[in-house]
């Protein structure tokens, strides 16, 4: 099938990589010229697992190509997939200032049937919106061309993103339209092979399933959270806790990790947007709001158990950070937690040394870029170098299994901070090692 990909970021090259890995013929269309150039040399502009070389290959069979012009995009399209950024707005609602400018470009450059996808996570009813805005354009310029407007929704994962595209748990289709469902059918069939995943519905249910997923993951972390808070002060361990409500099958062990707050592009974006979209149709969403509120302020827990340890005065004291994407296996740091934590630690006077395996320098040139104090260190180890203490922030791998004994060595006092519940507090005390970790109250002697 002839595909076009139009947004070339994280979703968009996912999507289309992964439609042409299947044998489809796929160009992606970017209006930024500098990352297409680099694009064609094979250059990707973000860090996940297996991507390159499924760019690579697929661009050198011809089957992935790279374009700025929609147009040259749309001249053998089937199937046009909209996958450009919805930022949040000023107000919490989602931006939709690139979806409906795309949707006018296709108004204005389509001239067959074409199935036009919104793949970006939009409002319910967006889709009447793009529809609406292609129309607009069909009539400036005095055609009439048939299209439908489908949602179909992504759910994959920063980190494990070609694994969940190609093997999706669903495939999530919303259209009004018999032509346009089966197309999407006929699109997806080689993802869906083992049996059934495709789930056919209403454009406005498909949008709403998007964000009603993400809320439910949400919520499930930031009710861990409260009751990882609520642990800590009754003298439980939120790590048996865990273990003892996740065996029930219906509750289930994921998505209720207690740590340090939910970051990255997704979760704290569409809760917002959700509730925007609730209080737009004159309700009041008592829980989803909730849910923002705790994670808010689960991201300074590392700052108040510093600060209970420390005190409020940290200068002179140096932190040593350990992790600073929002979470394993990405680059991303948006919403990371370590931000707010490394900001207050800086305002309350600490020096901070940080490591990451891949995200330093999203956090030099972007994120913390206005902290040039910040020292980023090549391991882990020597960011802990004249620390009063290491804070964990991000669970990488290379986290998991330290050695302990570099660790108190390099510490002026062998004091752990965990926001992500890594290590046995047994090990750790047999150590001498002061381990603090989320949902646990710390007796130290
Ligand atoms: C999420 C959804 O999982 C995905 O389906 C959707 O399409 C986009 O949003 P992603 O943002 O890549 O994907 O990350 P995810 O792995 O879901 O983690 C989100 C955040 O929740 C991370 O900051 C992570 O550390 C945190 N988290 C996750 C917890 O704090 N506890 C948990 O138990 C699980």
């Amino acid at each position: 099938m002839n595909i076009a990909v139009i947004g070339t970021g994280y979703v968009g090259l996912v999507s289309g990589t992964c439609f042409a890995e299947m044998g489809n013929s796929v160009i992606c269309v970017d209006v930024d010229h500098q990352k297409i150039e680099k694009l064609k040399q094979g250059i990707i502009p973000i860090y996940e697992p297996g991507l390159e070389e499924m760019v690579l290959e697929n661009h050198k069979k011809g089957d992935l190509l790279f374009t700025t012009s929609l147009k040259e995009a749309l001249k053998s399209a089937e199937v046009a997939f909209i996958a450009v950024g919805t930022p949040m707005g000023e107000d919490g609602s989602a931006d939709l200032q690139y979806v409906l400018a795309v949707a006018r470009e296709i108004g204005e450059g389509m001239d067959r049937y074409l199935v036009v996808v919104d793949k970006s996570t939009v409002p319910v009813g967006t889709a009447d919106l793009v529809k609406e805005t292609i129309l607009a354009a069909q009539k400036a310029r005095g055609v009439e061309i048939p299209f439908d407007v489908v949602s179909n929704p992504e759910f994959l994962k920063e980190g494990d993103a070609i694994n969940d595209f190609m093997k999706p748990d669903r495939v999530v289709v919303g259209a009004e339209s018999a032509r346009a469902m089966e197309k999407m059918r006929e699109l997806y069939a080689p993802f869906t092979r083992s049996h059934d995943r495709f789930i056919a519905m209403g454009v406005r249910s498909a949008e709403m399933t998007k964000y009603a997923a993400n809320a439910m993951l949400a919520t499930k972390i930031s009710f861990m959270n409260e009751i990882s808070n609520i642990c800590e002060a009754t003298g439980a361990d939120v790590n048996d806790v865990r273990v003892g409500i996740g065996s029930d099958k219906r509750i289930g062990y994921s998505f209720i990790y207690p740590g340090c707050g939910y970051g990255g592009s997704c979760f704290p974006k569409d809760v917002k947007a959700l509730e925007k979209i609730a209080l737009e149709h004159g309700i009041t969403p008592r829980v989803i709001g909730a849910v923002e509120e705790v994670n808010r302020e689960q991201k300074k827990v590392l700052v108040r158990k510093i600060t209970a340890r420390f005190g409020e005065n940290l200068q002179g004291k140096s932190f040593g950070i350990w992790g600073l994407s929002f979470k394993p296996e990405t680059d991303d740091m948006r919403e990371a937690s370590s931000i707010v934590l490394i900001k207050e630690l800086l305002a309350r006077g600490a020096t901070i040394k940080a490591y990451d395996p891949k995200a330093m320098e999203e956090a030099r040139h972007f994120y913390l870029k206005e902290h040039p104090e910040i020292l980023y260190t090549s391991n882990k180890y020597d960011a802990l170098n004249g620390a009063s203490a290491m804070v964990l922030v991000t669970e990488w791998k290379e986290f998991r299994s330290p050695d302990f004994y570099e660790i108190k060595n390099r510490l002026l006092e062998p004091v752990i901070f965990d926001g992500r519940n890594q290590y046995k507090k047994e090990r750790l005390g047999e150590m001498g090692i002061e381990y603090h970790q989320i949902g646990v109250a710390i007796h130290r002697t």
